[in-house]
């Protein structure tokens, strides 16, 4: 049977891929952060997932206000990456798993979360900065890839409850998959940032720790923030953090830290990073 081994909490800050794509990442400013990402990058050669799931949020690339879907499953075979201003992002394409995510589609539909199915789809930053986050500058990637997408661009967004709800659900879809294959579960956007407006530039540092914190240890607590919490104090765009409570949501209770690392600033953004594993 299938099997989680790992749950990755990122940031998806678009100037990270712009660090790897344009070599900046000794530079000064960005070395401390891909510094932090090492640990995980070491961990997650050694797990070696055949398939990661990557929940993760479009913004306005794929999806516009002609058409949006609060949680989406890409179901195709290949998902390239999107161009968006600067020319496409000059990473690899990532390859789906079709038989995987049709038997998750199957699973959550009858365990009533009616996820949107998309066989064609670009995949922009808040895809593509996670796996070099990951798996740095590799000529393919090293697994499959499921983009799970969830609406955090067009209020109302789900609700954390709904996010921690729906990775229970996705791990009942994942462990119910009869191929021995190894998994891992992105939860990715976040921490602490606001884009525009007059509070432009917000940054919560301790905040985002007592978030994680909460998180590792008490997801269903706060899975319970409201939006107008989360909007108030780590901003409109730090609201993206419900993802991460899918890849809570996914794994078990109880669970190991390998890795732990938090960064201010990159560029508006606060940089978190985690590595949980499910304890043996
Ligand atoms: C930035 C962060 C984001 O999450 C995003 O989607 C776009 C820009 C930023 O830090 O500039
Ligand atoms: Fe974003």
């Amino acid at each position: 049977m299938a099997e989680i081994v790992a749950g990755v909490g990122t940031s998806h800050v678009p100037a990270i891929g712009a660090a790897v794509d344009h070599k900046k990442t000794q530079e000064p400013y960005w070395k401390p952060i891909f510094d932090g990402m090492v640990p995980v990058r070491v961990r997650l050669e050694q797990l070696k997932p055949d398939v990661c799931i990557v929940v993760y949020n479009d913004h306005a690339s794929r999806f516009d206000l002609g058409l949006i879907p609060t949680f989406a499953i890409g179901t195709g075979e290949q998902f390239l990456p999107h161009d968006e201003g600067y020319g496409p992002r000059p990473v690899p394409a990532v390859n789906g798993d079709p038989e995987l995510a049709w038997h998750i589609v199957q699973s959550l539909v009858l365990d009533e979360f009616d996820v949107t199915m998309v066989d064609s789809m670009t995949v922009d930053h808040g895809l593509t900065v996670p796996l070099s986050v990951a798996f740095g500058e590799p000529q393919e990637w090293p697994c499959r890839v499921i983009p799970l997408c969830v609406n955090v661009i067009q209020y109302p967004p789900p609700t954390g409850n709904r996010c921690l709800n729906l990775g229970k659900a996705l791990r009942k879809a994942v462990e119910s998959y009869p191929k021995d294959i190894r998994v891992a579960i992105f939860g990715t956007g976040g921490l602490s940032h606001q884009l525009q407006g007059e509070r432009a530039g917000l940054i919560n540092r301790e905040y985002d720790n007592r978030w994680l914190d909460g998180f590792i240890s008490h997801p269903g607590d706060v899975a319970r923030i409201s939006h107008a919490e989360l909007i108030r104090e780590v901003g409109s765009e730090g609201l993206e953090c419900v993802m991460w409570l899918v890849m809570r949501g996914a794994l078990h209770d109880d669970v190991q830290v390998t890795h732990r690392f938090y960064h201010v600033p990159a560029s508006n953004t606060a940089y978190g990073l985690l590595l949980l594993e499910n304890k043996k």
